[in-house]
């Protein structure tokens, strides 16, 4: 009988394409994916250190397999991704159940690491210093029209708050050919829409693997969306994420320019700020930041900006968080992802004192969650009325160019063709309409 495999995937999307690709390989020597993880021959879990919140419910998590394995030794557990990296020496500590742990670089080698655990029953660890040097094209994809694609690994960015420089380690960007290869081949299986993957895709093309031969120099993020957009049968292209740093006009020009881009783009700001911006070592003001925004939105007409914000960083005062209040009034965000700090090892924050109380932190927390609901609620209603372009997913149910999910009669219509929906009204963040005309 076939083994079967259980994973299960925390954090970005990047980790989200890292569990495509392990799946993938195991797939191709033999194994079957299953989703009833009790009777699985292996589990995985694909894990992200970025917030400590993230980290809780895998402990959790992975604790809870050990009855599991009591009851059947011959289960394989394994742990993939940020926290193999991060946690290594905790893993093996407090887990002993677990059978191997893998960080993010070394995905390519979990399904040796499993054969080699069958044939020897002796927990492994695949953990390098080094970056990545490899990229390989690996055809499974979980989505059906959409499918996610790598342009780089890691990070060279010094954030003061952030973990990914060290579990992924410094930025290597993937030869534009092979992305290029693997577009092509996506576009002729029907996927419509590619989501070009990276810590920071806006430094595409500044390192290449050091190995790599062939590989043409000098690409950059705009040149790579001019090509991809070129390719035949694909309809959307999306990317995340973009550091407000590395993104400038060549970007907005390119996104204002090219057809199949979407109109969305990803900005974490993090904070308002310049004080905090600086510690947390950003790169820019808030007055650059808005000035980038307003550029963008000369050269991208309609472009839905999203981001992230981080409240409570060290030394944060009522002051400061005040003006990440006014920031976010001035920017006007479609949505955004916001945190409270947690301190992660290995980034520098961690050395200073997290001083700011937990009750301050969950305050400022749920003051910009709310403020950030009503004013994503008023830029939903400012599409009640329109006509936008929805691709859909599932039967009536698409998504708009700027990323929103749009409900509507779809009247058998098949997953990825585009249809002219009037909005009528919105329900949270999605809209709901009909479709106009025609569009069998
Ligand atoms: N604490 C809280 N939020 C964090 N993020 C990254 N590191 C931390 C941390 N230590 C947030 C940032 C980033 C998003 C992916 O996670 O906002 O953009
Ligand atoms: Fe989590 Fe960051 Fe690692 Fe993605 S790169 S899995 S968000 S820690």
């Amino acid at each position: 009988m076939k083994k079967t495999i259980f994973v299960q995937t925390y954090g970005c999307q990047m980790n989200v394409r890292d569990s495509e690709e392990v799946i993938g390989l195991l797939l191709e020597k033999g194994y079957v994916l299953t989703e009833a993880e009790e009777t699985a021959d292996v589990i995985l879990y694909n894990t992200c250190s970025v917030r400590e919140h993230a980290e809780h419910r895998v402990w959790s998590n992975v604790g809870a397999l050990k009855e599991l394995k009591g009851s059947r030794p011959e289960l394989i557990i394994g742990i993939m991704g940020c926290m193999a990296k991060s946690q290594r020496g905790e893993i093996l500590r407090r887990m002993p159940h677990v059978d191997f742990i893998s960080g993010p670089a070394q995905l390519y080698e979990v399904p040796e690491l499993i054969e080699s655990i069958w044939e020897e029953r002796k927990p492994m660890m695949a953990i390098q210093e080094k970056r990545r040097q490899e990229f390989q094209t690996i055809s499974y994809h979980s989505g059906k029209i959409s499918a996610l694609v790598t342009i780089m690994e890691g990070c060279d960015k010094v954030c003061t708050y952030c973990i990914v420089p060290y579990t992924r380690g410094p930025e290597v960007s993937r030869p534009a050919e092979q992305i290029l290869s693997e577009v092509r081949q996506l576009a002729s299986q029907g996927y419509k829409e590619v989501m070009l993957l990276g810590q920071n895709v806006n430094s595409y093309g500044r390192r290449l693997p050091s190995d790599a031969t062939g590989v043409r120099r000098g690409v950059t993020f705009p040149d790579l969306l001019k090509e991809v957009n070129g390719i035949e049968g694909v309809e959307r292209i999306r990317f995340i994420t973009s550091h407000p740093w590395d993104a400038v006009q060549d970007l907005f020009r390119a996104m204002g320019d090219l057809e199949h881009v979407c109109e969305h783009l990803h900005l974490p700001v993090q904070s308002g700020s310049d004080k905090v911006l600086e510690r947390m070592r950003r790169g820019y003001t808030a007055e650059e930041y808005l000035g980038k925004l307003k550029l963008l939105r000369e050269k991208v007409p309609g472009v839905a900006v999203t981001t992230d914000i981080i409240v409570g960083f060290p030394g944060e005062t009522e002051e400061d968080f005040e003006a990440t209040v006014r920031l976010m009034e001035e920017a006007r965000f479609d949505s955004a992802f916001i945190f409270t700090y947690s301190p992660r090892p290995f980034a520098a924050a961690a050395r200073w004192e997290d001083d700011v109380p937990k009750e301050v932190k969950d305050r400022r927390l749920q003051r910009v969650l709310a403020l950030q609901e009503r004013m994503s609620r008023e830029e939903s209603e400012r599409y009640i009325g329109r006509t936008v372009e929805v691709m859909l997913e599932e039967p009536g149910m698409g998504r708009t160019r700027t990323n929103r999910k749009a409900y509507f009669e779809s009247n058998g219509a098949s997953a990825g063709t585009l249809v002219q929906v009037k909005v009528e009204g919105i329900r949270g963040h999605s809209l709901l309409g009909k479709v106009n005309g025609d569009h069998a």
